[in-house]
């Protein structure tokens, strides 16, 4: 291997450029020529593909988003787009891939290996924290921090003023932001799609509360969550609790971006490296995650497939800690 490229894909993280860093300083160590494609997958097919020396990721480290920029592409998603891209990669001679991203981005990376052969190594760039095979993503720390702050400000209003906020944070099929987030800033209810929690509970853990003289409370309801957003849940609490004041709050994309915490930088440069070492020993169509403190390549067929769960235990926190 000679030339490898590395591209950042799908929703951004705080900490991709940490990762990009990791993987040019890493290549260049290892004496391989690498370079940059913008735009994820669009790039790819349409050629936006640069150089990069250790001096393109200098002053990066700290900064949110992705100097490579990021995309989610439909083209890529035909094999017209894909036989595009990987003409493109042959043009640039292009033998190794680092892809950041999550599960749209690896979804892709395995087709594109299956037809065109070119080995890919995945680092696991997402807020959701979703990805099988590492205990945490790049960016989730950022993002969960980003979000407790946030409820610990709404904390202040809603008590001055006696009123249930419904705070919603991202995740579209995974409730680790919501339930991390939640444990942390003392939140009475946390709602996730990973778990059924209905109306009913919801109105039964706020009217007790009331009864137990509590003045105001925090709903936290993942994006994803089976009852619905945030203001929908709202809407069906407040139809049968009319004496409430709910308000509605909801995070969205600030929780994208940000300085990356001290975790996920290094968290990204390990798996920026790691990601660079698997493809110089062989690796092929695999993550590389950190499971227990170690570093681990799973294949893309699982990291896509196989759910990672969250734990019961933290589950049960929110139920002991909100009496
Ligand atoms: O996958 C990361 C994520 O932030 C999800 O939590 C959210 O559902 C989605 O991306 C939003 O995507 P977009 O910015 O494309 O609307």
């Amino acid at each position: 291997m000679k030339r490898i490229a590395v591209f950042t894909s799908g929703g951004d993280a705080p900490g991709m450029n940490a990762c990009i860093r990791a993987v040019v300083r890493c290549a260049i160590y290892n004496k391989l020529e690498v370079y940059g494609i913008k735009r994820g997958y669009e790039g790819m097919i349409s050629g936006q593909i640069q150089a990069m020396n250790s001096h393109s990721v200098s002053n990066i480290v700290q900064k949110g988003g992705t100097i490579l920029k990021s995309a989610r592409s439909k083209e890529f998603m035909t094999p017209e787009g894909r036989k595009k891209a990987f003409q493109q990669l042959k043009n640039f001679d292009i033998d190794g891939l680092v892809a950041i991203g999550g599960n749209g981005t690896f979804t892709g990376a395995k087709l594109f290996y299956e037809e065109f052969g070119i080995p890919t190594v995945g680092c696991p760039g997402t807020i959701d924290n979703d990805l099988y095979g590492t205990d945490y993503t790049i960016g989730y720390d950022t993002a969960v921090n980003t979000a407790l702050d946030a409820i610990d400000k709404i904390r202040d209003t809603a008590d001055s003023h006696n009123r249930v906020f419904f705070i919603e944070v991202m995740g579209r099929d995974s409730g680790y932001i919501a339930i991390q987030s939640g444990i942390s800033g003392g939140a009475e209810i946390v709602m996730v799609p990973e778990t059924d929690t209905s109306i009913e509970t919801v109105i039964h853990t706020l009217e007790k509360g009331k009864l137990q003289h509590k003045t105001s409370a925090i709903v936290i309801v993942a994006e994803g969550d089976e009852e619905g957003n945030a203001t929908e849940v709202a809407a069906k609490v407040g139809a049968k609790l009319s004496d409430l004041d709910i308000k509605v709050t909801i995070l969205g994309h600030i929780q994208r971006g940000g300085s990356p915490t001290s975790r996920d930088r290094i968290l990204a440069s390990r798996t920026g490296v790691a990601a660079v070492e698997g493809l110089l020993k062989g690796h092929k169509s695999v993550m590389a995650g950190v499971v227990n403190d170690e570093v681990v390549f799973t294949p893309f067929v699982d990291t896509i497939t196989k759910h990672k769960p969250i734990s019961n235990d933290l589950i049960r926190l929110v139920h002991i800690l909100s009496i």
